[in-house]
């Protein structure tokens, strides 16, 4: 495995594009990189049309001058495959590689990015020959340390396709799946509406039908897309290690909630994972719906339990140190409004991300670009090569890692935090698909639980389902849809207390209601049954009371049967809402915040845990022996921090988008 904990100098790198560039200001540029404490630098992922001018013409030279000008200064190149941006004339020769939207029906056109198919055979076999290509001209280079595959791959809504190719693997998954049509149609519950077929290649994909399509079709067709996209990425890795022993291989992720593909899988032959971090724009689209007086405070910081989600999700694909392989450095062009970072926020963003436990932070991009889509995103130079507004935190940042370095503080391996929250790509498929009632989303109430967890100051992994518990003191699952046997054994077998979230156990694979209701599997463990859900309108919740408090039961609520279970909260009606079997806890509804934080904090009491709650923009996170106050308020708060403790970087007074850490 190489090497993925840094060290000061090699904390920070930058997103550069030798091809937008004339010549005769690389070698400037990359003095100025290492100059401004940058260590790595990141290239080649949209540089095909340059690599590949015509099919199997390949003009290297530009690239190995550029790859040498940037190690002759000194700094670490992270190659890339550059099967993000295909050319024109792949797809001209092979039009059948362009994705079909599942929306409108229409073939997605050449002239922007991720025009690619990943059921399309010969889109598979031109990402491969050139990957095999780069791969095999750099893969020994002394400069390259590490490899980048592809860009955010599934990007613009691109798992899935209603291509003619996504239709055929679909229908030879389907084959692999079941065997036999008889069992598909009676797994999916074809009967209902006659939707019974004869043969596997008579199935088309779940789009462009009247009215809503058979669940089971489009969990299935998830499942497709996403294996689709693994296979795809894990062929490309193998490319890459064949040609490159020895360097390390990571892909920059879009979470899991925007591409509905399964990340842990696609991490899986990884050395660690890497993530765009563009709190911003991600800020803008999330809060689109917030009440001005609620969106406002984070208009320029992103909201302080978002970037921390993202950072730990990316961790726990691996569970290995991650890289922010894009940071934000002034506004972006994408988003509905693009405000500029507060003062400060760069650095803290930075900050933040190595207290989650980042090895490297890398800034996108080095240089603002004059021409095409993306020209008013900031980069730390401007078009004309001053300055941008990021480069003094930047400065200050990199001062800061080395003089932490000198007083002998490296940044340790993040350790096992106390807290499990299991997250699931099938519940967040179930969520997507039955959507039952507009008020349930999978990854809000992930959200929300993450935020309750992280509001009482306490350290949080994410873990997949199904993965090992060993370790943690309270494990979270705020919904598992459909656990496998895999699943329901790890929470019977961990000593920790569990606290299972509604939705549970709710299905089969085959998305039908589980023999002897809910929680079907989950039934081993809680002695219970689902008897009926309601879903209700935001502003028309009801209530749950626990211990003489009443709070909001909200959006989705299950009337249950408590069976052996102990009752520990009840709705308006008397009626069970949470109940417990031993350490395993089941909630039959969401809640408010209250609720959660109420029950949390009680939680972490019995499991032993000591809470340190924290409001307004102000989270802790621990790495090493090390403890990170961060400040995304525009207030000085006092930093909690025990007697005695020793302050590495602030003090006890933590500025307004600022920090403290102390060990
Ligand atoms: C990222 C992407 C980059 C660039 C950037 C702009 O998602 O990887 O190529 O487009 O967004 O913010």
């Amino acid at each position: 495995m190489p090497q993925l904990l840094n060290k000061a100098p090699s904390m920070l790198g930058v997103c550069y594009y030798p091809e937008h560039w004339p010549e005769s200001w690389w070698a400037e540029d990359a003095r100025r990189m290492r100059a401004l404490g940058l260590a790595y630098v990141r290239i080649a992922e949209f540089a095909w049309s340059r690599i590949e001018p015509e099919p199997d013409v390949f003009d290297w030279g530009w690239l190995d001058r550029a790859v040498a000008t940037l190690g002759a200064a000194g700094l670490k190149v992270v190659m890339c495959t550059p099967t993000a941006t295909p050319p024109k004339w792949l797809v001209d020769a092979h039009p059948e590689i362009l994705p079909v939207d599942p929306a409108t029906g229409r073939t997605r056109g050449f002239g922007s990015r991720r025009h690619t198919d990943f059921s399309s055979p010969a889109w598979f076999e031109a990402a491969m020959r050139i990957s095999t290509a780069v791969a095999a001209r750099y893969g020994d280079n002394a400069h390259v340390v590490g490899w980048q595959t592809d860009n955010e791959l599934c990007c613009h809504d691109t798992a899935l396709s209603a291509s003619p190719a996504a239709r055929d693997g679909f229908r030879a998954w389907l084959r692999g799946q079941y065997a036999d049509i008889g069992a598909l149609n009676a797994a999916w519950g074809n009967v209902f509406w006659s939707m019974e077929y004869r043969d596997f290649d008579a199935i088309e994909l779940p789009v462009g039908a009247v009215t809503e399509t058979s669940p089971a079709h489009r969990m299935a067709w998830r499942r497709y897309a996403s294996d689709a996209v693994v296979r795809f990425h894990a062929e490309m890795v193998a490319i890459i290690r064949a040609h490159s022993p020895g360097r390390w291989v990571t892909h920059n992720f879009i979470p899991m909630p925007e591409t509905g593909v399964d990340n842990h899988a696609l991490a899986a032959p990884l050395d660690f994972a890497s993530y765009d971090n563009y709190p911003l724009g991600r800020a803008d689209l999330a809060l689109a719906g917030a009440p001005a007086d609620d969106f406002r405070p984070w208009m320029r910081t992103g909201h302080p339990d978002m970037q921390g989600l993202l950072f730990d999700q990316t961790r726990g694909l691996t569970g290995r140190p991650f890289w922010v392989m894009e940071q934000q450095p002034g506004p972006v062009n994408w988003a509905r409004h693009n405000p500029r970072p507060a003062p400060g926020m760069v650095r803290l963003w930075s900050w933040e991300a190595f207290a989650h436990g980042a090895a490297v932070v890398s800034y996108f991009r080095w240089r603002q670009v004059p021409f095409a889509q993306e020209q008013m995103h900031a980069g730390l130079l401007r078009p004309d090569s001053s300055e941008a507004e990021a480069w003094p935190e930047i400065a200050q940042l990199a001062g800061e890692l080395a003089a932490l370095e000198q007083a002998g503080q490296d940044l340790a391996e993040p350790g096992r935090a106390p807290v499990a929250m299991i997250v699931d790509i099938e519940s967040q498929w179930l969520s997507d698909i039955e959507r039952q009632g507009a008020g349930y989303d999978y990854n809000g109430v992930v959200a929300q639980w993450y935020g309750a967890v992280r509001g009482l100051g306490l350290d949080v992994d994410f873990v997949a389902a199904g993965a090992d518990l060993a370790g943690y003191a309270l494990v979270l699952a705020p919904a598992l849809a459909m656990p496998g046997p895999d699943v329901v054994a790890r929470l019977r077998d961990t000593p920790a207390l569990v606290l299972i979230g509604p939705r549970s156990g709710a299905k089969t694979r085959d998305v039908t209601i589980p023999e002897g209701l809910a929680p079907g599997p989950l039934r081993a463990l809680l002695p219970m049954r689902v008897l009926a859900v309601e879903t209700l309108r935001a502003d028309c919740p009801g209530e749950i009371r626990r211990d003489c408090d009443a709070f909001e039961s909200r959006a989705w609520r299950e009337s249950i049967d408590a069976g052996d279970c102990t009752v520990l909260a009840t709705y308006e009606d008397g009626t069970p809402a949470m109940v417990r079997n031993g350490r395993v806890h089941y909630l039959a509804t969401l809640t408010d915040d209250a609720f959660l934080a109420a029950l949390l904090t009680d939680l972490c009491a019995e499991a032993g845990m000591t809470v340190t709650p924290v409001t307004g923009g102000l989270r802790l996170r621990r790495r090493g022996d090390l403890t990170f106050a961060i400040n995304y308020g525009d207030e000085p708060v006092l930093a909690p921090a025990p007697d005695g403790a020793v302050f590495v970087l602030g003090g006890r007074t933590v500025g307004a988008r600022d920090l403290a850490v102390w060990c």
